[in-house]
């Protein structure tokens, strides 16, 4: 897997305001928002592209246009949702799945319970997001769930990734074309699954405690 870690002083100052736990909700979803695109920046940086002819008012041109089908943003519920807004913005155009996945708290073990995708990806670029890139249980699912539907050409965009995190996503698809783009690499998990230092429960950041 192609990991690539922004190394940005503007990415890294947002990230420091966000990990700050005194860093209220309204606050944490502008800075969520602001940081994926810039992460999306990268992120799309092999967005599929063809020529387009326009006629500037000076002269005519070939430019760039996307390519159709155009890219699938698929934001895990229920954190993803937060990253959506900032990703759009760059690509109003693409097409936007969901997954909904929930971690179990004490076996960390990732399952689907809401899904609306496209039922073929073949030739989609795949763009997931998901801010907390923690066990890899949950990535890998999602993952899993993008290839089966015939997807070859996935990008991971995470916030924060734990090494662990990353190792597993790597293992778990040696062979395949799947991409992480993140705003940084924390120092280890601890024994209840969350990033060091992390930033808490980007769910619970985000929409509060429910
Ligand atoms: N999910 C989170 O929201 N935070 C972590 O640190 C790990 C998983």
């Amino acid at each position: 897997m192609k990991v690539h870690v922004a190394d940005h002083p503007l990415i890294a100052h947002k990230l420091t305001v966000l990990r700050d736990e005194k860093t209220d909700s309204p606050t944490f979803r502008h800075l969520v928002e602001e940081l994926v695109t810039l992460l999306s920046y990268e992120a799309t940086r092999e967005v599929k592209v063809e020529p387009k002819q326009i006629k500037t008012p000076v002269s005519p041109m070939t430019g760039v246009a996307m390519s159709k089908p155009t890219p699938v943003v698929v934001p895990i519920l229920r954190a993803g949702l937060g990253m959506l807004e900032g990703m759009v913005k760059l690509m109003p155009n693409s097409e936007i799945g969901f997954l909904g996945m929930v971690r179990d708290e004490v076996t960390l073990q990732a399952s689907t319970y809401a899904n609306r995708l496209p039922k073929d990806l073949k030739g989609r670029q795949c763009f997931i997001l998901d801010p907390m890139l923690a066990t890899g249980g949950t990535l890998i699912a999602a993952i899993q769930y993008l290839l089966d539907l015939g997807a070859t050409d996935i990008i991971a965009i995470c916030i924060i990734s734990s090494p662990e995190g990353i190792k597993a996503v790597g293992d778990a698809f040696p062979n395949t074309n799947v991409h992480l783009v993140t705003g940084a690499v924390d120092e280890k998990l601890n024994e209840h699954g969350y990033i060091v230092p992390g930033l808490g429960d980007a769910g619970d950041r985000l929409y509060g405690v429910v």
